[in-house]
């Protein structure tokens, strides 16, 4: 037992105590240095991550791969058979479901439940508000393309995450980046500056658990964007694809419980919590609804039927909260497993994020090593991961990763973990 505890205690796991015995170590290194300090002027540019994007799900789409990269949560974790269940139900109990269109704003259920859930986020939303998408990226791009054309400047968070960027870059609109902190997410003091500097047609913030930084804006700074932006008629289109999976249970609210004249625009999906194949997002847009509701007809014309009433089903008897609480102890476990396997595997210098929810890290590595050459090694070794180039506009975080930690633990993970800590050496 003694020499267990030395062993552990040599490889940082646990420390010793005077005359109290010993604890687990935080699983982290040193806060990640401050974004701010990766910044240069604030000026908007034009994006181009989506040729760095496609090039890695192309080359991801091997089975074998161990997956890293996208954020994905193993099959295994989402509730898969009971919504088999309630859709062969469905299907047998309303045969005809196939026969109309769900025309905008979409199921009434559906959203009638999503209303529901709303109160914990602070934000009492009627059904009325809200309107269903095909996944969570339509709702995005429709509130983008509601708001702003081409050539408008959008404030984002840096790092963010990649779908955002290929959005702006798809509709030719540029992108402010705004450094963001690793805990407490975009910082305002700089937002500030930025709006009395440059024409801002609109903020994107991932308020709850960013992708990929794991930050959580706090309830005050919540509240100071709003106050910030909604004055100067600036709409925020808000992601809160992450907030149920606050590993202490508690929900955090969101910007659009401070929204005042529905100026922010929440936009949400079940891809990361229950079925990322139903492709079942939506959207409250406030004052820009009558907009998105028309560009979503045109785009799609309709959500699919069938996967919004068994959303709604599930959502109302299925036992969403019970799943959800198993869903935030496997996230944080998994974190802390992966987190743990980086600090001992990786180089010297390599620092992680402490996400308190969700299920990526951020990884920032000696500044030697190029994540995009890693990204490359990774693959021919089977490892799919995320270098940080595709979080950026402007092509920063060259030495950072971001690891899916989504999947239950292995030991092919693990090794995973061992051959980048490998490839990261390679480069010194
Ligand atoms: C912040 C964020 N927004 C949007 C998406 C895309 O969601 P969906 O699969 O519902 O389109 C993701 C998926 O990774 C995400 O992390």
């Amino acid at each position: 037992v003694q020499q267990a505890y030395v062993h552990l205690e040599s490889r940082g796991l646990i420390k010793a105590m005077p005359k109290s015995g010993f604890y687990v170590n935080s699983f982290h290194r040193e806060r990640l240095p401050d974004p701010e300090s990766l910044l240069g002027s604030l000026v908007s540019s034009e994006v181009a991550v989506s040729e760095l994007v496609s090039n890695h799900f192309l080359a991801a789409r091997d089975p074998l791969m161990v997956p890293l990269g996208a954020a994905c949560p193993s099959p295994e974790l989402f509730p898969s058979s009971r919504l088999n269940r309630i859709l062969r139900e469905l299907a047998r109990e309303v045969p005809l479901h196939s026969s109309e269109y769900e025309f905008p704003p979409g199921s009434m259920s559906l959203r009638r439940q999503i209303a529901r859930r709303s109160i914990q986020w602070g934000c009492k939303l009627s059904p009325s508000e809200i309107v269903t998408t095909s996944g969570g990226m339509e709702a995005i791009n429709l509130c983008l393309r509601a708001i702003a054309e081409p050539g408008d400047t959008i404030a984002l968070e840096s790092p963010t995450y990649f779908g955002i960027l290929q959005s702006i870059e798809s509709l030719k609109m540029r992108a402010l980046e705004i450094p963001s902190d690793p805990r407490h997410g975009m910082d305002l003091d700089v937002l500030k500056q930025a709006v009395r500097k440059t024409k801002i047609k609109a903020c994107v913030v991932i308020s709850n658990f960013n992708n990929p930084l794991g930050s959580l804006m706090p309830d005050e700074n919540k509240k100071r964007i709003a106050e910030i932006l909604i004055p100067r008629g600036i709409p925020i289109i808000e992601e809160d694809f992450y907030g149920d999976l606050a590993f202490n249970g508690i929900r955090p609210k969101d910007i659009k419980s401070f929204d005042v004249d529905g100026w922010v625009m929440l936009c949400s999906s079940f891809s990361k919590t229950l079925a990322p194949g139903f492709r079942i997002g939506w959207t409250a847009p406030g004052r820009f609804q009558a907009q998105v509701e028309r560009l979503k007809f045109v785009n799609t014309v309709a959500t699919p039927s069938l996967p919004q009433m068994v959303i709604a089903e599930y959502l109302e008897n299925g036992g969403y909260d019970r799943h959800i609480r198993k869903l935030r102890q496997a996230f944080s476990v998994q974190i802390q497993r992966v987190a743990q396997a980086v600090l001992r595997c990786f180089p010297e210098g390599t620092q992680v994020s402490r996400p308190e929810g969700g299920f990526v890290l951020w990884v920032e590595l000696p500044k030697e090593v190029d994540s995009i050459r890693l990204h490359q090694l990774a693959l021919r070794q089977k490892i799919s991961i995320l270098p940080g180039a595709v979080f950026s506009p402007s092509g920063r975080y060259r030495n950072f990763i971001r690891l899916n930690c989504g999947n239950v633990w292995t030991p092919q993970i693990e090794a995973a973990l061992a051959t980048l800590g490998t490839l990261c050496r390679s480069f010194s």
